[in-house]
């Protein structure tokens, strides 16, 4: 789903895209959109991405006003990427796209696309932004 919201989002000219499964957060702060990923495991979202929020926050890494987005393959609840999007916005006060992005268990060719979709209308709206 990661790649596919990349390829997405490096058809809008002028887009360069980092697919990470850690940046250490104070790297957070030279993008304009971030776009995080979770599957959704017994309800919620995997220690290590809650832990990843608590590292960010306990460094003060100013996210305000950067655009956001959250995404993840699920099973049959799904709640870990709308978690995600409280905090993203909460938290940090991003300015989030929601609802957030799921895919029920792994994404089939029209889900790519759709996930594609997502990452091109992100970066069209920092194009608009700038
Ligand atoms: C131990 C375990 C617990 C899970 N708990 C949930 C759950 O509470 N709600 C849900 O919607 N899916 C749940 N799932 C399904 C996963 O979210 C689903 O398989 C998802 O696609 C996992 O993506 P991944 O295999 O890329 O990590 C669970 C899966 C496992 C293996």
């Amino acid at each position: 789903m990661a790649q596919a919201i990349a390829e997405g989002c490096r058809s809008v000219l002028g887009t360069e895209v980092d697919v990470s499964y850690y940046l250490p957060p104070e790297q957070l702060v030279a993008f304009d959109a971030i776009l995080v990923g979770s599957p959704t495991y017994h309800h919620d979202m995997p220690g290590t991405i809650k832990s990843y929020f608590e590292e960010a926050a306990v460094k003060n890494v100013n996210l305000k006003a950067k655009v956001a987005a959250a995404f993840g393959s699920y099973g049959w609840s799904g709640e870990a990427p709308k978690f995600v999007i409280e905090i993203l916005k909460n938290k940090f006060g991003m300015n989030v796209t929601e609802p957030p992005f799921l895919i029920k268990y792994a994404p089939d060719q029209t889900s790519l696309e759709r996930c594609s979709a997502l990452g091109k209308r992100v970066a069209e709206s920092l194009i608009h932004k700038a």
